[in-house]
C-alpha cells in the first residue's frame, strides 16, 4: 500500500511540473537479446527523416510462443561519470499490468508512450513477434518535456525484459535534456 501511494505521488509530481519545459533529444536506442533461442531483434533503430522528424522502430522475434509471464524492470540513469541510478528502479508484472492498466501508474505512463504504435497493446499471452512501428520521438518529446522536468544532461532509460523469471532482452534508450 505504501509503495503504491509512493508511485502515485511521483506521477502526480510529474504532471504538476508540466508547465516548465526544456528540450529532449533521443540520441540512441540499443536492443540486446540475452537468449537467442528465445528472442532475437530483427531491427532496432532510431531513424531521422529530417531535422524535425525522427522515429523509433523495433521488432523482436519470439521463438517460444505463447508467452504467458513477462516482467519488466526499468530504471532511469543519469550520466555523471558513467551512468548512475537516478530515479526509478522498479519491476512490473507486465501481464498483470496489461490486464489491469490502472494497477501501475508509472508503467502506465511509459506504456502510454508507445502503445498506439505497437502490437503490445493487448493482455497476455503473446503469441506473435513484438513490433514498435515508427513511433515519432516528437511525441515522446512532448510527453517527457512536459512530464519529466529533470536537470539537464544525458539520460539512459534502461529496461530488462524477463520471461518466466529469466532476463531475455534489454532495451536501452538514450536521450539528452537541454
Ligand atoms: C519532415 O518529414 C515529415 C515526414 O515526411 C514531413 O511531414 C515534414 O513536413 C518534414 N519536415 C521538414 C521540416 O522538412
Ligand atoms: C536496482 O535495484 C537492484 C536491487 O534493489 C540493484 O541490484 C540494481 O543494481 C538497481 N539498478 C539500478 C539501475 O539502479
Ligand atoms: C492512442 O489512441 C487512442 C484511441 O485511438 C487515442 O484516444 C489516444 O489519444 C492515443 N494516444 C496517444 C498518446 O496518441
Ligand atoms: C493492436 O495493434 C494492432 C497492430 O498495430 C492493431 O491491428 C490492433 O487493432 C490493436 N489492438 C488494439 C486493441 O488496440
Ligand atoms: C528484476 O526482475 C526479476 C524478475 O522478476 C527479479 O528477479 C529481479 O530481482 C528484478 N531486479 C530488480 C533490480 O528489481
Amino acid at each position: 500500500m505504501c509503495k503504491y501511494l509512493k508511485l502515485n505521488q511521483i506521477v502526480l509530481i510529474l504532471y504538476l511540473v508540466k508547465e516548465i519545459s526544456s528540450s529532449v533529444e533521443f540520441t540512441n536506442v540499443k536492443c540486446t537479446s540475452w537468449d537467442k533461442k528465445f528472442d532475437e531483434f530483427e531491427y532496432c533503430h532510431l531513424k531521422s527523416v529530417n531535422r524535425s522528424f525522427k522515429y523509433l522502430s523495433l521488432k523482436v522475434n519470439l521463438y517460444k510462443v505463447p508467452i504467458t509471464k513477462i516482467k519488466v524492470n526499468f530504471s532511469l540513469l543519469k550520466r555523471y561519470n558513467g551512468y548512475k541510478p537516478f530515479l526509478y528502479n522498479i519491476t512490473v508484472d507486465a501481464c498483470k499490468f496489461l490486464k489491469h492498466p490502472k494497477s501501475n501508474p508509472i508503467f502506465g505512463f511509459f506504456h502510454g508512450l508507445f502503445k498506439n504504435h505497437s502490437n503490445m497493446n493487448h493482455s497476455c499471452p503473446f503469441d506473435h513477434d513484438i513490433i514498435v512501428d515508427k513511433l515519432p520521438t516528437s511525441f515522446w518529446n512532448q510527453q517527457i518535456t512536459g512530464a519529466l522536468n529533470f536537470p539537464h544532461g544525458d539520460y539512459l532509460f534502461h529496461s530488462d525484459w524477463y520471461a518466466y523469471g529469466i532476463n531475455r532482452a534489454t532495451v536501452d534508450f538514450f536521450y539528452t535534456l537541454s
